[in-house]
């Protein structure tokens, strides 16, 4: 399950009110990227750059990282936080970039560089974005349903809903979402859409939860929580982002090179999984997971699997 249903509270417990992102998987990513200086790394979902600022020192300062993000707003944060960490550690060269992974030969080219040497992709969304109600990730608080992860794109997730087929909603919810109800909750969107338009979250997160039966309503994650999730991956693209994401990954890294991925999503490990196969010689045989004292500090860690391969020499 992704980490859209276990949102809660994600400052950590402090007390703050502003949203933080506690990177999933730190100390396994960093080592497992074999990190040394002068390398030129990609990190293709920045996000608020929480794996960023472990990579940016141990990097040096003759290495240069290259962050990417579909979110604009999140760069505001990361470059932040990733100024700090290169003066602490006397840390590489930083280049941010409002760009999809898929558009990493853009970010390179941009700053005199064909090759890296790490990609990293952490998928799925950032606790800054489910926190924030007017970006409409999130069931928990009311808001505009928007979902859309980078704002310029043209469709947010009413203006999906408003026009998708009762077919391909089903489906969608179905093998993104992994929701037994989808049918039920696809029937109840369709016959909602024809008497008022559906725009705001709570409003599709009541209508879902009243779609399913009474005995699936309870349990540990809120009853929208699938539903949620396959339309943010729907509106997002987010499968095909992946596709072309590990693709442009595999053109930009040099032979030897090392990527890693950090999936939340069942479906999304076995793309990932595959690719790999075919393109890298494999590092996890099985997926790292998250140890006992990251799961209880961070919940969105329950889901998370890393995998690491090394880029074969005739890969393309
Ligand atoms: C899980 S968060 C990354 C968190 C980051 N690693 C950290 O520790 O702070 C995922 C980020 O990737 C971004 N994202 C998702 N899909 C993307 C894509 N196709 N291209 C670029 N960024 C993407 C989201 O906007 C979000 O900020």
């Amino acid at each position: 399950m992704d980490e859209t249903g276990t949102n809660g509270s994600s400052d950590g417990g402090r007390g703050s009110r502003q949203p933080v992102h506690l990177p999933v998987l730190l100390r396994e990513v960093v080592a497992i990227l074999d990190l040394r200086e002068g390398l030129v790394v990609v990190d293709g979902t920045v996000g608020a750059g929480g794996h960023a600022r472990a990579i940016v020192p141990a990097i040096g300062p003759s290495g240069v990282f290259v962050g990417l993000d579909r979110d604009s707003e999140i760069l505001v944060p990361a470059r932040a936080a990733l100024a700090e960490a290169a003066a602490v550690g006397a840390g590489a060269r930083v280049s941010l970039h409002h760009l999809a992974h898929s558009q990493m030969h853009e970010a390179l080219a941009a700053i005199g560089q064909s090759r890296c040497d790490r990609v990293l992709l952490d998928l799925g969304v950032s606790s800054m974005q489910l926190d924030r109600p007017e970006r409409g990730f999130s069931f928990m608080a009311d808001g505009p349903l928007d979902m859309r992860m980078d704002a310029s794109a043209p469709n947010s997730a009413a203006d999906w809903l408003a026009s998708v087929s009762e077919q391909v909603l089903a489906d969608t919810i179905y093998q993104l979402g992994e929701e037994r109800y989808s049918r039920r909750i696809a029937r109840a969107i369709v016959e909602t859409r024809r008497r008022t338009p559906i725009v705001r979250t709570t409003q599709l997160a009541d209508l879902v939860r009243a779609a399913m039966p009474g005995h699936a309503r309870g349990g540990r994650i809120h009853p929208a929580t699938r539903t949620f999730q396959a339309i943010r991956m729907a509106v997002n693209d987010e499968l095909g982002e992946l596709e072309r994401g590990l693709q442009a990954a595999i053109a930009c890294l040099a032979p030897g090179g090392r990527l890693a991925v950090l999936s939340f999503h069942s479906i999304e490990d076995r793309v990932v999984k595959h690719f790999m196969r075919a393109h890298c010689h494999v590092l996890t045989k099985k997926p790292i997971t998250a140890m006992p004292d990251e799961l209880r500090d961070n919940p969105r860690a329950r889901s998370a699997k890393l995998r690491c391969g090394v880029r074969k020499e005739d890969a393309a």
